[in-house]
């Protein structure tokens, strides 16, 4: 820094570096303090307009009484009635067909598809999978392979009402012995390969007819008519350890369902290893249940194995 000013009237600061840069004491341009100013009184504004201040317990609310959440509420609200407006039409004839109607109005069919997607994730999936491709022990909705029929109104029914199938335990059925579930297993996994007329399996085929199995599962391990029972004669699970089993963990599985039943009660207890297969009623528990019931069963028709 320089010890003299060179420069006493160009009114610099005094500040002198490098022989001759010195820095100069000029008002801001007029714009830039109107800007300034306005700024201020922005803040001013700001701050009484709109909730601004934190306090102890809340904040100043504004004179405006704006709230992004509020106007979230109300553009959703405003969204909301758009639909309703536009989809009326749709949503009344969806409540006054019925199903089977639905079904055959393309127009109306495909918005139903299109409706039940976000339903069917919040009130479905967690049992039966996205798109109802299943899960462990819960059945795939996505095929032709039906407990309880696939027809409209049996899959109306199955959502409106619930679902429940009941096999019986070992000792409903003939007493059988250890050595007669290990043999209608391998007969019934045979069943699922297609191999059950192989006279390897004779004694497993003996005790299917023994215990009755066919009385439910068919003479043959596909049921005459659908009444919950397991079709057998398809690789189609329904109690599986996990996605993909193996034939030796089918073969458990299968010994497991015949020794315990399915959903089985002793004394208004279910029976300790029994399985539980559940289908829940949904006529109390869906929003707006008669349109959205005929809307879902749409849907599981048209997922790929209505009949
Ligand atoms: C808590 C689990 C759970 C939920 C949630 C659930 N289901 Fe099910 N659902 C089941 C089970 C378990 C079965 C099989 C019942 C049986 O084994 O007899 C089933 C069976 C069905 C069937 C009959 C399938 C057949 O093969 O005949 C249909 C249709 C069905 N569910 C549709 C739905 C729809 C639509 C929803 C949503 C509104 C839904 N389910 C929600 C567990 C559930
Ligand atoms: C009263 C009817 C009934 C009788 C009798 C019956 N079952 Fe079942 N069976 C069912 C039902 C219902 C299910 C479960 C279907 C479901 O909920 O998905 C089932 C399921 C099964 C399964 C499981 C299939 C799978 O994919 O996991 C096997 C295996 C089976 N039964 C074999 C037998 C055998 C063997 C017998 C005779 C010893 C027999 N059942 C007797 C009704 C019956």
């Amino acid at each position: 820094m320089a010890h003299h000013n060179p420069w006493p009237n160009e009114g610099n600061t005094g500040h002198i570096w490098d022989e001759d840069i010195r820095e100069l004491d000029n008002p801001p341009p007029l714009w830039w303090m109107l800007a300034f100013y306005a700024s201020f009184i922005m803040i001013i504004f700001y701050a009484l307009y709109y909730p601004t201040i934190p306090l102890a317990n809340g904040y100043t609310k504004g004179l405006a009484g704006w709230t992004a959440v509020k106007e979230y509420h109300e553009d959703y609200q405003k969204l909301k009635d758009w639909r309703k407006a536009k989809f009326a039409d749709k949503e009344e004839k969806l409540g006054s067909l019925s199903a089977a109607q639905i079904l055959q109005d393309p127009d109306l069919k495909a918005y139903s598809i299109a409706t039940s997607k976000m339903l069917f994730g919040d009130y479905c999936a967690a049992c039966h999978g996205v798109g109802g491709q299943g899960n462990p022990n819960f059945p795939v909705l996505a095929d032709d392979d039906w407990l309880w029929g696939g027809k409209i109104q049996q899959i109306q029914a199955s959502i409106t009402n619930g679902r429940v199938g009941n096999m019986p335990a070992r000792g409903m059925m003939g007493n059988l012995t250890d050595e007669d579930i290990q043999n209608v297993a391998d007969y019934a996994l045979a069943l699922s390969e297609g191999k059950g007329d192989d006279p390897q399996y004779a004694k497993g085929k003996a005790v299917f007819a023994k215990g009755m199995c066919l009385a439910c599962h068919g003479p043959k391990g596909k049921p005459l008519a659908p009444a919950g029972a397991a079709n057998l004669t398809d690789q189609i699970w329904r109690f599986a350890p996990n996605m993909n089993p193996t034939k030796e963990d089918m073969r458990k599985s299968y010994i497991h369902t015949i020794t315990y039943g399915v959903n089985v009660k002793k004394n208004g207890e279910y029976l300790p290893g029994t399985r539980r297969a559940q289908m829940p009623t949904f006529k109390h528990r869906l929003p707006n249940a008669d349109v959205n019931i005929k809307r879902l069963a749409v849907y599981v028709h048209e997922l790929g194995g209505g009949q």
